[in-house]
Order: C-alpha cells, then structure tokens, then sequence
C-alpha cells in the first residue's frame, strides 16, 4: 500500500477529507444502509433536528503504525461504551458496541494509505459523530439519525508541542449541575466556543473550568482533562460529575499506578490547592498530555514549578510510557491494543 504523499511531520490538528468513511443510519427503530461510502458531504432537510435542537455527540480516538509497519486503535471499545452513555442521555439510538468496534476497524483500515508513518509523531485520528437528522419542529428527538466515522491524519493539538501552556480560569461555565458535563454532546462544546475564542484573544491557549455549582473546584479545559502532580509525587486527579471521563486520564491513572508505582489519589481540587502542586497537564485524545506551566486567576498567577519551558519529569513519564504503549514500543494492558492491520 502507498502511502499519500504529506508533510507528516508537520501536520496540524484540522479536518482532511480522506477516502473512505463509514455511515449507518437510524430508521424506524433499526441501523439501515451501514457500510463504506466516499462522499464526504451530507444531505439533509432543513427541519434536521440537530441543527434546531442540537441532537449531536461525537466521539474522538486515534490509529497508530506500529515500529514494525502495523496499524492499531487504542481502546476503542471504550469510545464505544462512552458514546453509548452519550446517546441513552441524549434521547439518541445507541450505535451498539460490537457495530463501532468494527466500523472503527473498517474505517481505518479503508483509509490505510493516510495513516501517519512510524515516528512521525503524527496519527491518525478517527472523529465518530451521530445526529438526529429526520425532521423535528416540536421540541422533541428526532425520528431518524445518521452515523459516521471519518478520519484524517493529524499533528500536536496545541502549537508548540510539548511546549508548556498558559491557561486562564474562565469566568464561563462549560457545563452546568446535573447538566450534560460527563456525556460528548456537541452542545457543550457550542457552550465553549465563545470563552475559548475569548481566551485565544487574550493569549491564552485554554480556559481551565470550575466546578458550575461553587466555582471552587476544578474541573477541566474545553477540550481535555486536566490533572496534577503533588509535591509528594503522586498524581492528583480531579473528580466531578460534570466532568467528560476522559479515557486517557483513566488510562493514563492505570500508567501512573501500574507502570510508574505512583500513588493516585482522585478527589475534588480546589482552585486555590494547585499553588502547592509541582507539576500540571491536560489530557485527552487530541491534547495527549501536554503540560501546563501558568493558570491565571483573578487571585493573581499560578506558576507551576516545571515552568514554562519544559515538562515537568513525572508528565513526562507518564506521557511518554502512555505514547509508548500506544504505538506497541511498550506492552499494553489486557485489550487496550486492537490491530488493525
Ligand atoms: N474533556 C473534554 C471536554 C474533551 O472534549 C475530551 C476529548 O475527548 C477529553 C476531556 C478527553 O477525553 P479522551 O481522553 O477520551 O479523548
Ligand atoms: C478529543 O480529544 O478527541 C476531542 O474530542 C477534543 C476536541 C477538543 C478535539
């Protein structure tokens, strides 16, 4: 197979219509007309209700090559899992397990040809999306839905690598109390988009949320979780209900514990307590875990200790035995590892 002919090594994070994506659609209680398909463009009635009532969640994973030329996904059964939670919250059909393991595998291995080559630092990354698309104008879910999974190669999510970030707390909420904070609904992320353009203007490369209740705690950013390094050297890990469960903070807490001999402990964060923490970082899907160097509060400038030149050494270590066990230069946990091909 011929690779395409990219940049690799210097791909951003944005949307390449590739060759092949998957699409499966709901109708009258069942998934019809599920298989392959090239066109990358959707038609759809005006009286969609997701562009009415915004019925749309997404997921996000990635396929890697392997040092000796294989493709896998990490963990795709838990994209699935999680859509599903998604989806019951949402009034949506669930797109059942076994179906997204499977339409994941086929969408990759169609689009084989765009998957970033080993050592590139570049992969592939897999965008599943689901919205209501039958027409609804009462305020209602929808009566049919369309499925797809599309894929593109991507590069570092934040400029500058692995290059500490500046972050800001963020007088918005991104979720609300017994909201829709823990599922991957698309309205949460049109509730971020106005704070996060504010916080691009202003210099900074994320908003940090607090809790919505109290605004006392943290939560996380509008695009990853955020976790923490205590002066003890063991990972702090916030905990909310109105936080997305991020499957590599759970992966990277299964790293810390089992591979790296940290002590773990996740619990409520106050704002104020990261004055004492050593080291801090985002993490997700896109972000991988990318350090943080400074939060800005209205009480004045955090400053992590690892600075803003460097990761700190516990993040570095977890990032890079996390990379390691997903490009399979490091073994894997039982069932984290699905190859492709
Ligand atoms: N938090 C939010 C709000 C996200 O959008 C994401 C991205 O998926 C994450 C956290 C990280 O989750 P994951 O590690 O499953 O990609
Ligand atoms: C991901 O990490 O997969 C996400 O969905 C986050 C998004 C901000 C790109």
């Amino acid at each position: 197979m011929q690779k395409k002919n990219l940049d690799w090594e210097h791909l951003g994070f944005g949307y390449t219509p590739t060759d092949y994506r998957w699409q499966a659609e709901f109708e009258d209680g069942a998934w019809v007309r599920e298989g392959l398909v090239t066109d990358p463009q959707l038609h759809l009635t005006e009286a969609a209700c997701v562009f009415h009532y915004s019925q749309s969640c997404f997921e996000g994973l990635k396929a890697y090559t392997t040092k000796d030329g294989h493709i896998v996904t990490f963990r795709p059964d838990m994209n699935a899992e999680r859509m599903i939670n998604t989806c019951r919250r949402l009034e949506m059909p669930e797109y059942p397990k076994e179906k997204f393991v499977n339409a994941v595998i086929e969408t990759v291995r169609a689009n084989a040809a765009w998957v970033p080559p080993f050592g590139t630092g570049a992969s592939l990354y897999i965008r599943p999306v689901m919205i209501g698309s039958g027409p609804q104008i009462g305020v209602a879910p929808a009566p049919s839905y369309t499925f797809r999974i599309f894929v593109m190669p991507v590069g570092s999510y934040f400029k500058g690598g692995i290059k500490p970030l500046k972050l800001r707390v963020s007088d918005y909420d991104r979720a609300a109390p017994h909201g829709t904070g823990h599922i991957k609904a698309g309205l949460n992320y049109a509730m971020s988009l106005y704070p996060t353009m504010e916080a691009h203007r202003e210099g900074f490369a994320e908003n940090l949320y607090l809790d919505p209740a109290t605004r006392t705690y943290v939560e996380e950013t509008g695009g990853a979780n955020v976790i923490f390094v205590d002066k003890d050297n063991n990972l702090i890990v916030p905990k909310s209900d109105s936080i997305l469960p991020s499957i590599t903070r759970r992966s990277l807490i299964y790293v810390g514990e089992h591979y790296l001999g940290l002590k773990v402990i996740e619990r409520r964060v106050a704002l104020e307590e990261i004055r004492d923490f050593k080291e801090a970082a985002l993490c997700g899907t896109a972000a991988v875990l990318a350090p943080v160097g400074e939060i800005h509060t209205k009480a004045g400038v955090i400053a992590l200790p690892s600075g803003m030149e460097k990761i700190g050494e516990i993040s570095a270590k977890l990032r890079e035995t996390l990379t390691g066990i997903q490009a399979c230069e490091i073994e894997a946990p039982e069932g984290w590892i699905r190859k492709i091909c």
